[in-house]
């Protein structure tokens, strides 16, 4: 680490030390919690997860308790979070940890990623922010943080994660990590970053070039903006989801996949539902469309 990086590192624990967010993830070490945090905040604001966080997990307290579970009471249980993917992935994560590790989360880099749906994010932020091992987490806000402070330039994907890694200072990846997650959600936003209050400003490559382009916008993981959601397929498929949820829905009947969908093009409701089938998020029962078993 070079003496300016080891200037940012300590600026950035100083002001994480009395800046973090009082989030309930952050008052657990749990794995399990943990995990479920992290699925939930990959694709969805912190605002949104805030009220569900604590009914889902009083739901599904530990693997095992999801595992036993329909994956229709878990898909419901997700509802307003979005992305119903990531509900199926726990579910089947769940399951894996059952019968792999006896109900535990395991606290190993490979074991982690070899579970479904556990990505390179979501297995070192279990590692980092519950176990407390040393590794850097990159998601799209720390990927930011890093291109804009401490490279200065565009960085691959790669070399992103290999930064973020040599920065945790041992023994500290909990307060490093949920500092950098903080100061790219809160600080070093994409559009409009907060240099003025910014407790990297003295120590920030870019900071101190501003006629430089942003470094952030080419660096691998740092986010695009999303396509508008009003009329998207993901639209579609949420108010689907939304018609199959609970247990006295009836399902929806193939001719009705328009008016739930609201797409005027038949094609187009027909290839959203088949879309959440191939994905495991319903099933076609003859004519109707319903909620996985
Ligand atoms: N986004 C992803 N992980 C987070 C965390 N642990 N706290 C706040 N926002 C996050």
């Amino acid at each position: 680490m070079s003496a300016r990086e080891r200037r940012l590192v300590e600026a950035l624990h100083a002001w994480g030390s009395g800046a973090l967010r009082d989030l309930p993830w952050r008052r657990t070490r749990d794995p399990w919690a943990v995990l479920v945090s992290e699925a939930m905040l990959q694709q969805t604001q912190v605002a949104r997860v805030l009220d569900r966080y604590g009914p889902f997990l009083a739901r599904f307290p530990d693997p095992a308790a999801m595992a036993d579970a329909p994956l229709a009471e878990v898909l419901d249980a997700w509802a307003g979070l979005g992305y119903y993917r990531r509900a199926r992935d726990l579910h089947r994560t769940a399951a894996a940890i059952v019968e792999r590790h006896d109900g535990r989360v395991p606290d190993d880099l490979d074991a982690l990623l070899a579970l479904p749906g556990i990505g390179a994010y979501t297995a070192r932020a279990v590692l980092a922010l519950a176990f407390e091992h040393d590794h850097g987490v990159v998601d799209t806000n720390v990927a930011r943080v890093l291109a804009r402070a401490v490279a200065g330039e565009p960085m691959t994907a790669t070399r992103v994660q290999r930064l973020a890694d040599t920065l945790v200072p041992a023994g500290a990846a909990w307060l490093h990590n949920q500092a950098l997650l903080d100061l790219g959600a809160t600080v070093c936003t994409a559009r409009t970053p907060r240099c003025d209050v910014c407790p990297l400003a003295d120590v920030c490559v870019w900071r101190g070039a501003p006629d430089v382009t942003d470094p952030a916008r080419t660096t691998a993981g740092t986010s695009r903006p999303q396509a508008p959601f009003a009329g998207s397929d993901r639209q579609g498929r949420g108010r689907l989801l939304a018609a199959l949820r609970g247990t006295s829905s009836a399902g929806v009947a193939a001719e009705q996949l328009d008016d739930v969908t609201g797409f005027a093009d038949d094609a187009r409701a027909r290839r959203v539902a088949d879309g959440l089938v191939a994905d495991g998020l319903a099933r076609w029962d003859g004519d109707v469309l319903r909620s996985p078993r």
